[in-house]
C-alpha cells in the first residue's frame, strides 16, 4: 500500500522515524512529507534514507512531476504524526501553503492525525473546534496519550506510541471500523500464581498471548483499555493501561476496581481455582520421611462474581456496580461444547469463548481456534488462525451487543 507520512514540527518528530520503519518493514511504500518546521527537528536525509524516497516540504521541487497533486491522489492512506496544533488548524481550514497541506487537500483516501502538543494547546477551544471539524469530515484523530511532555510538565498531549498509531493505521487501511471508540474495556490476561512458600507457587501454563491480543485489538478499535496482567512476560501492548498482579486475590481486586462502569470485561486470564490454605513464611525444607501434604482452599470465582454483581445491580448495561458486556474464556480438554454451555449458564456471562487445550493446542502458541457461545444466540465458530483474529471476532460480538 502507498502511505504518505506527514510529519509536522513538534519534538515528537523523531518518533515518526519508528512509525516509518513499522510501515516499511511490513512492506508498505512510504513517502514522507514533512513541514518546514519538522525539518528543524529531524532532517530530510533521515527521512529519505529510511523511506528510500525523495523528501521535500515544498511544492517547488520536482515541479514537472506535479507533486502537490500526485502524492495525495496516489496515496492509500495519509497519516500525520506528530500533528501539531498548527497543522490541525491549517488542515481544518483548507490552507495549502506547503506540500503537506496540498497533499491533505488532494488526498481522497483515509486520513489519520496523531496530535502531539502541550496540554493547553490541545484543550484550547480553537484546537477542539479544528479536531471536531476534521472528525466530522471523516478523518481519524487519535487522542494524544497522557504523560511527560517536552518540559517538566505532564498531561494529555504526548504522541501515542508509534506501534499504537501503526495499529490504528493498519485498521483504517483494512477498512475496519473504530467501533469501540469511547468504550471503556477491561481485559485480564495470563495465569495467576498461588504462593506455597516464598519461592514456590501453584500456577498454570497460560502465556497471556490471547489476552494481550484482545487488548491490542481493542486499542486499535478505539477503546480505552485496562489490561490486568497476571505473570505475563510479553512486551506491553501500546495504548493500554497495564495493572500487574500475581495471585487470584490481586487479580480479583484489580478487575473489580477497573470494571466499575466499564462497557465490557473480558476474563481471558487462567485463574487458579485453589490456593494453598496456608502460605509458609519460610522456604519449606526437605526432610527425611514423607512430605507434608499441601492443603488447598477455594479461590473466589471472579467471572461468576461479575455476573452476580450485574444481576444484583439489575443493570443490563454499564452501571456504578455492574459491568457491561461480560465475556469469559473456557479451556476444556473434553466434552468441549457441552462443558462450555453449562459454564456460560453457570457464570452468567454474555459470551464464552471455548477452546480445546492440551497437546500443544492454544497455550503459548500464536494461533488458536474457538467457538464463541452466545447467551440467547447461536454459537459462532472462529477458524484456526492468529489470536488477533479470534480477538477481533470477540470484539465484533461485543460491539454488536453494545450498540
Ligand atoms: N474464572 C474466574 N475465577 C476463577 C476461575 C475462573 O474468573 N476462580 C474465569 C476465567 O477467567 C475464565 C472462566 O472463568 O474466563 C472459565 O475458567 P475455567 O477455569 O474454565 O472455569 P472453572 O470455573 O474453573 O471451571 P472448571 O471446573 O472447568 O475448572
Amino acid at each position: 500500500m502507498k502511505v504518505v507520512l506527514g510529519v509536522s514540527g513538534g519534538i515528537a518528530a523523531y518518533k515518526a522515524c519508528e512509525l516509518l520503519r513499522l510501515f516499511t518493514e511490513s512492506g508498505h511504500e512510504v513517502r514522507v512529507v514533512p513541514t518546514r518546521e519538522a525539518l528543524k527537528f529531524v532532517g530530510a536525509p533521515t527521512w529519505a534514507a529510511l523511506s528510500g524516497n525523495p523528501v521535500s516540504a515544498e511544492v517547488w521541487d520536482d515541479v514537472h512531476e506535479v507533486p502537490h497533486v500526485r502524492i495525495g491522489k496516489g496515496a492509500d492512506l495519509v497519516v500525520v504524526a506528530p500533528a501539531t496544533a498548527d497543522v490541525l488548524a491549517r488542515a481544518a481550514h483548507g490552507l495549502a501553503g506547503d506540500l503537506l497541506t496540498n497533499t491533505l487537500l488532494t488526498a481522497t483516501c483515509p486520513v489519520v492525525f496523531a496530535p502531539a502538543m502541550h496540554t493547553e494547546m490541545w484543550q484550547h477551544p480553537a484546537t477542539r473546534a479544528n479536531v471536531a471539524t476534521l472528525r466530522e469530515r471523516g478523518a481519524v484523530v487519535i487522542d494524544p496519550a497522557v504523560g511527560r511532555l517536552t518540559g517538566a510538565d505532564t498531561g494529555p498531549g504526548r504522541l501515542p506510541d508509534p506501534a499504537e498509531i501503526f495499529q490504528v493505521c493498519l485498521r483504517v487501511l483494512r477498512g475496519r471500523p473504530l467501533d469501540l471508540a469511547g468504550r471503556r474495556i477491561v481485559v485480564s490476561a495470563g495465569g495467576t500464581r498461588e504462593a506455597i512458600d516464598p519461592v514456590r507457587f501453584i500456577g498454570n501454563r497460560s502465556s497471556g498471548l490471547q489476552g494481550y491480543a484482545l487488548a491490542r485489538t481493542a486499542v486499535a478499535r478505539g477503546a480505552e483499555v485496562t489490561l490486568v496482567a497476571a505473570n505475563v512476560t510479553l512486551p506491553d501492548p501500546a495504548g493500554a493501561k497495564i495493572v500487574r498482579v500475581e495471585s487470584t486475590a490481586d487479580l480479583r481486586d484489580a478487575v473489580l476496581e477497573a470494571s466499575a462502569g466499564a462497557d465490557a470485561v473480558v476474563m481471558a486470564a487462567a485463574v487458579a481455582d485453589f490456593r494453598p490454605a496456608t502460605r509458609q513464611g519460610s522456604k519449606i525444607k526437605k526432610t527425611d520421611g514423607e512430605p507434608e501434604p499441601i492443603r488447598l482452599a477455594k479461590n473466589p470465582d471472579i467471572l461468576a462474581e461479575l455476573g452476580e454483581r450485574r444481576r444484583a445491580a439489575g443493570a443490563a448495561r454499564a452501571g456504578a456496580e455492574g459491568s457491561g458486556v461480560i465475556v469469559g474464556f473456557a479451556a476444556e480438554t473434553d466434552d468441549v461444547l457441552a462443558n462450555g454451555q453449562a459454564k456460560l449458564a453457570r457464570k452468567g456471562c454474555d459470551l464464552l469463548v471455548v477452546n480445546q487445550v492440551g497437546e500443544g493446542l492454544a497455550f503459548g502458541t500464536p494461533d488458536n481456534a474457538a467457538t464463541v457461545l452466545v447467551a440467547g444466540g447461536e454459537p459462532v465458530e472462529v477458524p484456526f488462525g492468529p489470536k488477533e483474529d479470534l480477538a477481533d471476532a470477540v470484539w465484533d460480538l461485543v460491539a454488536a451487543r453494545l450498540s
